[in-house]
């Protein structure tokens, strides 16, 4: 018998934990690969934080089969992880057969290993030779043919899929906010890189079903709610355009639906047959992949562009390293939304997890992380509580397996299980790890024993 405040996940819950191929591989050039656009951002000054790079950064490249020790070591039911486009097509039409040889020896280790794949056909590195990125139409079609010959290659390792990772994060920090490659603040560009990702997805999709791949593919979406801070009509408006602009730009075309009209009086005209194009983007996924890390709070303001947002949080809410707000209801108010709004069969949370900062925090806070453990164990009772109602819920994977760079923040902030000394390569389990492995094989945990006071940063009274 459970005790009364055990956790419990249904029968076949998928336990896993989540990577990407630049953040953790390392070797960006090697065998035969090409620079891709991330690639170029880490070598331009003033992009990355403390000018990092992922020139090594977990040398998984080279330590895979050891990482796939440590996974199993953790019992890890499944492992989520990306390829590489640039690695894999040196140019367009060209195989890299070394590179596909690097993946396919991953898959096999994870199956000797008796580790689900969840394989994610694009995390954010685009080869340079696709010239003018997500903006350029032609990039839709390169990325249908890469993902053919990856099915072509590889579909018969991994029964589980995923086009594309967060797509509105791609084109909200690459080309709205101008953080990512190629740093546009443009928001034509961002309707039309939306349109062309969407477009993307569709086409991969539907090259899944004519290659009669067996097993699932689906979409992993970096998804949250945008909760209006009053009753104001102008902040209900505010938040209702920005859910617009944010989650629903790409889910209504995924579910069959038009554009939502905020989304296209924000971006103007989009380019392309859009007719033609929406019926292609409505591809009938198997599973929805949400990635959640914190809730938007919006408030109106006169005159301002309408996506500035000042994110407002209450003084003293618990932030993690990173001042984003720990709010395991959101987790279940997101989860219940993506359900109830477009009744999707199955969901998978695909990425969650917090960070702490490498240099905030002792080197004893930093590996005994009761926080990690606190967010963690918070956000999966929100899981649970969606699944009370009703939510489809099949599956969780941490971010992050490991240490690894964070894109432009670098690697100070840490969202790994294990830890990675970049120095010598050492990996350590924290101590989230050995909590997590222990949630797995129970399939839950007690509520009663999450850490008590767990050191999170607060959020100061606006000066
Ligand atoms: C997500 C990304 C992932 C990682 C986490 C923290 O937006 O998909 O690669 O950077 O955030």
């Amino acid at each position: 018998m459970k005790p009364s405040n055990f956790v419990a996940f249904p029968k076949d819950f998928l336990w896993g934990a989540a990577t990407s191929s630049f953040q953790i591989e390392g070797s960006p050039l090697a065998d035969g690969a090409v620079e891709s656009d991330w690639y170029r951002w880490t070598k331009t000054p003033g992009r990355i934080a403390n000018g990092d790079t992922a020139d090594v950064a977990c040398d998984h490249y080279h330590r895979m089969k050891e990482d796939v020790a440590l996974m199993k070591e953790m019992g890890l039911q499944a492992y989520r992880f990306s390829l590489s486009w640039s690695r894999i097509m040196p140019e367009r039409g060209k195989v890299n057969q070394k590179a596909i040889e690097f993946y396919r020896s991953l898959m096999e280790e994870l199956r000797k290993a008796d580790i689900t794949p969840l394989a994610t056909l694009y995390h954010w590195e685009t080869p340079v030779w696709a010239v003018g990125g997500w903006e350029n139409r032609e990039t839709v079609f390169a990325f249908e043919e890469y993902a053919r010959v990856v099915f072509e290659e590889l579909g018969r390792y991994s029964a589980s899929w995923i086009t594309i990772n967060e797509p509105l994060v791609i084109a909200c920090c690459g080309y709205m906010w101008g953080w990512f490659p190629p740093g546009k603040t443009d928001k034509a560009a961002y309707g039309q890189v939306v349109h062309h990702l969407n477009l993307a997805h569709g086409l991969a999709v539907r090259a899944f079903r004519q290659l009669n791949q067996k097993g699932e593919i689906g979409v992993a979406m970096a998804l949250s709610t945008f909760d209006s801070i009053s009753n104001k009509p102008e902040d209900v408006e505010h938040a209702d355009r920005l859910d617009a602009i944010h989650n629903r730009a790409f889910l209504d075309p995924m579910t069959g639906k038009t554009y939502p009209q905020a989304f296209l009086d924000y971006a103007g005209k989009l380019e392309g047959p859009i007719e033609d194009d929406l019926k292609l983007i409505h591809q009938p996924v198997d599973f929805i992949g949400v990635n959640h890390y914190f809730r938007n709070t919006c408030k109106y303001k006169k005159g301002a562009n309408i996506v500035d947002n000042e994110n407002f949080v209450a003084p003293g809410t618990p932030l993690t390293d990173l001042e984003w707000e720990v709010r395991p209801e959101s987790f279940t108010d997101i989860l219940v939304y993506v359900w109830k709004n477009y009744g999707f069969k199955k969901i998978y949370v695909t990425e969650n997890g917090m960070a702490t900062r490498i240099s905030k925090r002792s080197k004893d806070e930093f590996m005994q992380d009761d926080i990690r453990i606190h967010f963690i164990g918070s956000y999966l009772e929100a899981a649970r509580k969606a699944i009370d109602q009703g939510v489809p819920l099949k599956g969780y994977f941490v971010w992050s397996l490991m240490d690894n760079f964070e894109w432009a923040q670098g690697f100070d902030p840490a969202f790994g299980l294990i830890a990675v000394d970049f120095k010598t390569q050492e990996r350590s389990f924290k101590k989230s790890a050995y909590w997590y492995k222990k949630v797995m094989e129970e399939n839950g945990f007690e509520l009663s024993k999450l850490p008590l006071n767990p050191n999170y940063i607060r959020a100061a009274v606006p000066a």
